[in-house]
């Protein structure tokens, strides 16, 4: 069994962008600038972007952060959106998901410019993303080709059962993993909520991506010997801890672990790759600016 080191992996990659990033500036380009908004204090969301801003610097971006409190409007929201999507400076613009409920994500999301949508969250790039045209794809499913490609993972013509049908997960790891090339040309079947007999689909699956949020969902019964198993969840669960809880992912680790061929800790997987995403889409948005 190989532990999949997304802590290492993602290192690696910043150390690379970081050069390109110095390449590309000596050459004139001007320095990628990332900015994201923060609305209210969802603790899990400040880390996330706090993450965010200390990466960019890691590989010498500009990075701003925008923090409104949690009763902004979605008016003001969108204002805010629009003066940044006029700001020539900035190259990449990401609103930290999930927002206050009185606003509308969809709306907002649907307000930045598609050429700064660094998340991939847009209609126009998710549209291009399952034609399989050039995008900006999303952080985690990102993250995930980069870390079975840097692992050499073989993917052709395996079955790939991904737990979980959300926007930002589910259906793009969908699609991509069902797009021809290297990682991809996989046979995928999404099981969610209303999937009857959802182990009948885990045990014939040679790659399994767990993204439901539900933490230990996945267990050793579920899984076949020597499957590979991706684990996205990091649900925060109370404990009796400096921190006042533990991450937790939705695969059974302890158990699961010991038949599989290769594995994502939590935390230390997945986590640390999709940020991965974000600054390699930053570095294209500033690069076809210059075009
Ligand atoms: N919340 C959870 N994941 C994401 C992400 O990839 N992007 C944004 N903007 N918010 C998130």
């Amino acid at each position: 069994m190989v532990i999949l080191n997304g802590k290492e992996t993602s290192d690696l990659i910043k150390q690379e962008l970081a050069k390109e990033v110095e390449a590309f500036v000596a050459a004139g380009g001007k320095r990628p600038h990332l900015c994201a908004i923060l609305v209210g204090e969802d603790g899990a969301s400040q880390t996330y972007v706090n993450n965010k801003e200390r990466s960019c610097k890691q590989v010498g971006f500009n990075s701003t952060v925008l923090r409104m409190p949690a009763d902004t409007t979605q008016e003001t929201l969108l204002k805010e959106i629009e003066k940044i999507n006029q700001n020539d400076d900035v190259d990449g613009l990401i609103v930290q998901l999930p927002l206050p409920k009185h606003i509308d994500e969809q709306v907002v999301i649907n307000a930045i410019d598609p050429n700064k949508d660094v998340d991939g969250f847009h209609p126009v790039n998710v549209g291009k993303l399952s034609l399989g045209l050039d995008t900006f794809v999303c952080a985690t499913p990102f993250g995930i080709m980069k870390l079975l490609e840097r692992y050499q993972i073989e993917t052709k013509g395996k079955k790939c059962v991904i737990l979980g049908r959300s926007n930002i997960v589910g259906r793009p790891m969908a699609n991509l993993l069902s797009q021809k090339g290297y990682p991809g040309d996989c046979t995928v079947t999404i099981c969610h909520s209303r999937t009857e007999n959802i182990k009948e689909h885990t045990l014939n699956a040679d790659i399994i991506i767990a993204a439901l949020g539900v933490p230990h969902f996945l267990t050793a019964d579920m899984v076949k010997e020597g499957a590979v198993i991706i684990d996205v969840g990091i649900t925060r669960v109370p404990a009796d801890n400096e921190k006042g809880y533990v991450l937790r992912g939705d695969v059974d680790y302890d158990n699961v672990a010991p038949k599989a061929s290769y594995i994502t800790p939590v935390p230390g997987g997945v986590g640390p790759m999709t940020i991965v995403s974000l600054l390699n889409n930053t570095l294209k948005a500033a690069r076809k600016r210059e075009l």
